[in-house]
């Protein structure tokens, strides 16, 4: 039986059952949360602050995204690989947009991309996916537009900015995206953009009333050195566990004998 997961069986969860996806950035990660069943698996560009340091998502390249992209495939059997694509890789024009989405799926193996920003990204989600690239769309709190956000805030709070997410999500599924992540926002404006298209929502910190849901996996497992956002409640303490066996190794080895 082929238990790959495409763009169209994820669409067709809506409705039925949850879609449920968390972040990897490398293979091992990847392997895991395939092995378990995770529907989608994202490379976000939060592995900019997970992975690489970096204070936000702006400084990563289009060739860490290839890298850890590829490394990501390569574990992953079933679930949808989705890359995130960098800051400025996709808002210069539409033919970069096509040209950098382009190499995550020829090059690294990705099977579909995710781009931020409301009905002024329809034009460019419409030419990737004419041009046979599937868009995850991602609106509310977008990471990358913090400098003109004024930081990391919950958007959708007033009936006024709820009806312009509404409009925005109506605009997105009419250029092709086949999903769309809504960030940060109060669970009754995720509830009704939800119901307002036919694509599946799939919420980060918006409740769980969307079609679906994702995590930066360092926050499902602990494995942060700051504390994860409110919404997110850690089933593990891996940051503690390997803290653990480094101070136990430390110990034991200092104990030993030099010869
Ligand atoms: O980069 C990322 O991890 C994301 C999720 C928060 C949706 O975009």
């Amino acid at each position: 039986m082929n238990n790959q997961w495409t763009v169209s069986k994820i669409k067709a969860l809506k409705g039925k059952n949850k879609i449920i996806c968390l972040t990897a950035a490398d293979w091992l990660m990847a392997r895991l949360l395939d092995e378990v069943g995770i529907h989608l698996i994202l490379v976000g560009d939060s592995l900019a602050m997970t992975v690489l340091g970096y204070e936000n998502t702006l400084p990563v390249t289009m060739e860490q995204m290839l890298h850890h992209t590829a490394a990501v495939a390569r574990g992953v059997k079933n679930a949808l690989v989705v890359a995130d694509m960098p800051f400025l890789s996709y808002q210069t024009s539409e033919k970069d947009a096509i040209a950098n989405a382009g190499q995550f799926i020829k090059k690294a193996g990705a099977g579909a991309v995710k781009i931020e920003g409301g009905s002024f990204r329809a034009p460019v989600i419409k030419a990737l996916t004419r041009n046979g690239i599937p868009v995850l769309a991602h609106i509310g709190l977008t990471p990358q537009s913090i400098k003109t956000m004024g930081g990391y805030k919950v958007q959708g709070k007033t009936q006024k900015e709820a009806k312009e997410l509404i409009k925005d999500a109506r605009m997105l599924e009419k250029a092709g995206a086949f999903a769309i992540v809504l960030e940060c926002m109060p669970p009754q404006t995720a509830r009704k953009i939800t119901k307002s298209v036919k694509i599946p929502t799939i919420g980060i910190g918006a409740g769980s009333v969307c079609a679906g849901e994702v995590l930066v996996v360092n926050d499902l497992i602990g494995l942060n050195v700051v504390p994860p956002p409110r919404f997110a409640r850690p089933r593990a303490d891996v940051a503690s566990a390997i803290r653990a066996a480094a101070e136990e190794y430390l110990r034991e080895v200092k104990g030993t004998a030099q010869h």
